[in-house]
């Protein structure tokens, strides 16, 4: 849009998709490997499942894929899109890009690029009343934070955390020691967003004491004057020693009618100093404080961890030492303020898992995504069977007395349904039997529900899938199915001459879709 502002770089309007090989490779928008829909396949479980969407979800793949999946194929969409209250990402800086030379423009293209179509997904993906958190260096922070003003919105801009990470600086840094990581965050809307206090510290009820014995219990004092003007604001006191103050300190107003400072003095709610002569002040006692603190930006180790309490964590849990996790803590607090028990916590740069197990013990629904088979395998699923087994006596455990329980399930990206053979895209050779018809099912929106002929429904419309040549004696007896007000999409490999005719004069409004050509052709173009 004209005159907007905007950030640039190196093919912004071209696609990524990861090469297999730790980085990415740009393609166009419209390639099937961007617009298909890829299946999430169960591989396994743990504990309590449904085997539903409803399930806590630890999927192995690229969050692209997976991020697609939820959002598009219906049976997730309906969970997921629209109802993620919190995601927390970590996402690499280093993208993997093998460039023969160097190049930076190009490397913080490839990381723009792919952070930017996972953010668009995630922002499908969130509740109106949800907020995304991205945990950042200063490597792409200022970046990122243009890349998410454009796709968020400035105006759902909430904060940009600064979390220190440690207190030790780096003796060895050229310049300065970088002690510190920030958390972008935004809200869907901001409007809609609440963000909860965090709970009181004893540091900050040690403030109250209990010098009179007061049967209310501990109390502190505040100033019952301001410098606001008061209409009724100035009056003299006489103090229980029976010395007359002319009124409060100069250029101040009593903030209370004399008549209410009668009233709370009668109740003993009104303190007038050690020996009964000092100005008054009103007692504010700690059982009738409401509410804890309010979050502030500055996040110190000593409150939600240090570096090395993410590590010593997943290493005393899973017995191996993981590059970059996060302390349970830090966590913790982000969800406490962001969530309440069974709302949905989406982390689709899983990593060890740091943000399921939290979510988990937190009694909060997740979804974790982790690229690396070995990484799931190694970290995140270990952490996380532990995590139900009530085998992990680390993190928030103790603080919250987890003990374990629930479950989830482990889902695996599925290949793509497409091969490229030189220009031409042909399907895959998994692309058979029920496999073939699931993935026809989620490229076009249909619930993959088999009944008779059917494998599929989209409100009054079925769905056929042809495992070969479809002519005009299969459809017939496709059609022969449908109820009266219904109509069907038949999907084939091929067809014979006539047989797209034939089912039209069938059944009017009835379609003939060939694979994979049609399928492509109608994977909606996401951006
Ligand atoms: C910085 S780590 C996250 C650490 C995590 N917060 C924790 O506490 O353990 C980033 C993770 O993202 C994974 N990753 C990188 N690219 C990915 C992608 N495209 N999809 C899913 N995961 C990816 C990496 O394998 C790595 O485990």
């Amino acid at each position: 849009m004209a005159g907007r502002l905007a950030l640039s770089w190196v093919n912004k309007h071209q696609a990524l998709v990861p090469d297999g090989d730790g980085g990415y490779e740009w393609i166009e928008r419209d390639d099937p490997r961007v617009t298909e829909v890829r299946l999430l396949q169960q591989t396994g479980h743990m504990g309590e499942v449904s085997g539903t969407a409803e399930d806590n979800l630890l999927i192995q793949g690229d969050s692209y894929d997976a991020l697609q999946a939820l959002s598009r194929t219906p049976e997730y969409a309906k969970r997921y899109r629209g109802k993620v209250k919190l995601v927390y990402i970590d996402p690499p800086f280093n993208t993997g890009q093998a460039f023969e030379h160097y190049d930076d423009a190009l490397e913080h293209s490839v990381w723009l690029g792919m952070m930017r179509e996972r953010l668009l997904l995630i922002r499908d993906l969130l509740a109106s009343d949800g907020s995304v958190w991205v945990h950042l260096d200063d490597a792409e922070m200022a970046y990122c934070r243009v890349l998410m003003d454009e796709i968020f919105g400035r105006g759902n801009f909430l904060a940009s955390v600064v979390w220190k990470r440690r207190n030790d600086p780096r003796n060895s840094a050229v310049h300065m020691s970088a002690d510190h990581d920030y958390i972008l965050v935004f809200a869907k809307r901001l409007e809609d967003l609440v963000i909860k206090q965090l709970p009181r510290t004893e540091a900050m009820d040690k403030a109250y004491v209990n010098p009179d014995n007061d049967p209310r219990g501990p109390w502190r004092r505040t100033d019952v004057s301001a410098r606001n003007y008061y209409s009724k604001g100035m009056y003299p006191v006489t103090t229980p020693s029976g010395r007359v103050i002319s009124g409060p300190m100069k250029g101040r107003y009593w903030s209370i009618s004399k008549e209410k400072l009668d009233e709370l003095d009668a109740d003993g709610r009104i303190y007038w100093g050690a020996k009964g002569d000092s100005l008054p002040y009103l007692k504010r006692y700690l059982s009738e404080v409401q509410g804890g603190r309010v979050p502030s930006s500055v996040w110190h180790p000593e409150e939600v961890g240090f570096v090395r309490n993410g590590k010593e964590e997943v290493r005393r849990l899973v017995g191996n030492v993981f590059a970059t996790p996060k302390p349970e803590t830090m966590i913790q607090r982000i969800i406490q303020m962001t969530t309440e028990p069974g709302d949905i916590v989406l982390d689709c740069f899983a990593g060890s898992g740091t943000t399921a197990a939290v979510a988990h013990k937190m009694g909060r629904k997740w979804v974790g995504v982790e690229l690396s088979p070995e990484n799931v395998e190694n970290f995140t699923r270990a952490r996380l069977e532990k995590v139900v087994a009530g085998k992990d006596p680390g993190g928030i455990t103790e603080q919250i007395a987890w003990s374990g329980g629930g479950g989830f399930q482990e889902l695996r990206v599925g290949s793509s349904l497409y091969e490229r053979v030189g220009h031409r895209v042909v399907l895959a050779d998994w692309a058979k039997g029920d496999d073939f018809d699931q993935a026809v099912a989620a490229q076009l929106g249909f619930v993959h529900q088999p009944e008779g002929p059917f494998v599929g429904v989209k409100g009054r419309v079925r769905l056929a899938v042809v495992d070969g040549i479809a002519d005009e004696v299969v459809v017939a007896s496709i059609v022969s199915y449908l109820n009266e007000d219904e109509r069907v999409t038949v999907v084939a490999k091929g067809a014979a001459p006539g047989t797209e005719q034939a089912l039209r004069d069938l059944s009017k409004g009835s379609r003939l879709l060939k694979a994979p050509r049609d399928l492509i052709r109608r994977g909606k173009v996401v951006r």
